[in-house]
């Protein structure tokens, strides 16, 4: 959707006490401007942003999120926990793409407490590009509430998420390479074998989940549940045999529809 002057975004930034909360007070104790549509929250470091609290900004009408820390290496705790946020992030943004949402409404800086001009320009551009993105759903050309049920269902596996992500995700401290850790980190989520993982511990796993609560509203057809969760007919098929023989759904010969078991 053009912006048509307007739309004004719902965007929820999230950000750490000690560096970014700092650069937003010398922001405003400098006079220097920013959207008021974008809403801020304190906590102590980036680190205490979850999973499920992007997800959930997602799900209860925030158009975009913005989640800002202290430079890398620069945490005040020894944990380091702008590490955690940027892992968090970069699965949240595979998890919001592979459900149709546009990974670029999730936005993550790095801001000190001594630069306030930057925390401003950066909420200016992400204020713009969120404005013409349009309200969550029409630059991806998907009905928002079709959207926020697919979010709904990635909210369900957190717990399991949480733990492929400690268990089998985990990027190595290696990685921690000065000037090159964001890059660094992209690479590795990217890697085939991140990829084999989501695919395969996440996805699949999603899909099954988001299959099963269609079917409990009343039987479809394989092409049906592909429009509505967005997948290939070949891929939901293959997702129905699987549930077909974890007994989670049956095929009604009569009906040429799939039901739950
Ligand atoms: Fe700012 Fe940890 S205290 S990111």
């Amino acid at each position: 959707m053009a912006s048509g002057g307007k739309f004004k975004p719902k965007i929820l930034g999230i950000i750490c006490n000690w560096c970014c909360y700092g650069g937003a007070d010398l922001c405003g104790v400098s006079r220097f401007q920013y959207p008021p549509y974008i809403r801020i929250i304190r906590v102590m470091c980036s680190a205490r942003v979850d999973l499920a609290h992007i997800l959930l900004a997602f799900s209860t009408g925030q158009d975009a999120m913005f989640i800002g820390g202290c430079h890398l290496d620069d945490c005040h705790y020894i944990t380091n926990g702008n590490y955690d946020a940027l892992s968090v992030v970069t699965i949240a943004k595979k998890l919001l793409g592979h459900v149709g949402v546009n990974p670029d409404r999730l936005r993550l800086e790095w801001v000190s407490a001594g630069e306030g001009i930057r925390f401003a320009n950066i909420m200016n551009d992400f204020g713009r590009q969120v404005t013409e993105l349009g309200p969550l759903g029409s630059s991806e050309g998907i009905d928002r509430a079709v959207l926020v049920s697919r979010i709904e269902e990635v909210q369900k596996l957190v717990p399991y998420i949480k733990l492929v992500q400690t268990e089998r995700l985990r990027a190595p401290r290696s990685l921690r390479v000065s000037g090159e850790q964001e890059q660094r980190y992209h690479e590795f989520f990217n890697s085939p074998e991140v990829r084999k993982i989501f695919k395969e511990a996440i996805f699949d796993k999603l899909a099954i989940g988001q299959i099963v609560s269609l079917l409990k509203e009343g039987p479809l057809s394989t092409a049906d549940i592909a429009s509505k969760v967005g997948l290939t007919p070949s891929e939901v098929a293959k997702h129905l045999n699987a549930s077909s023989r974890q007994r989670l759904v049956r095929y009604d010969s009569e009906s040429k529809r799939y039901a739950i078991a």
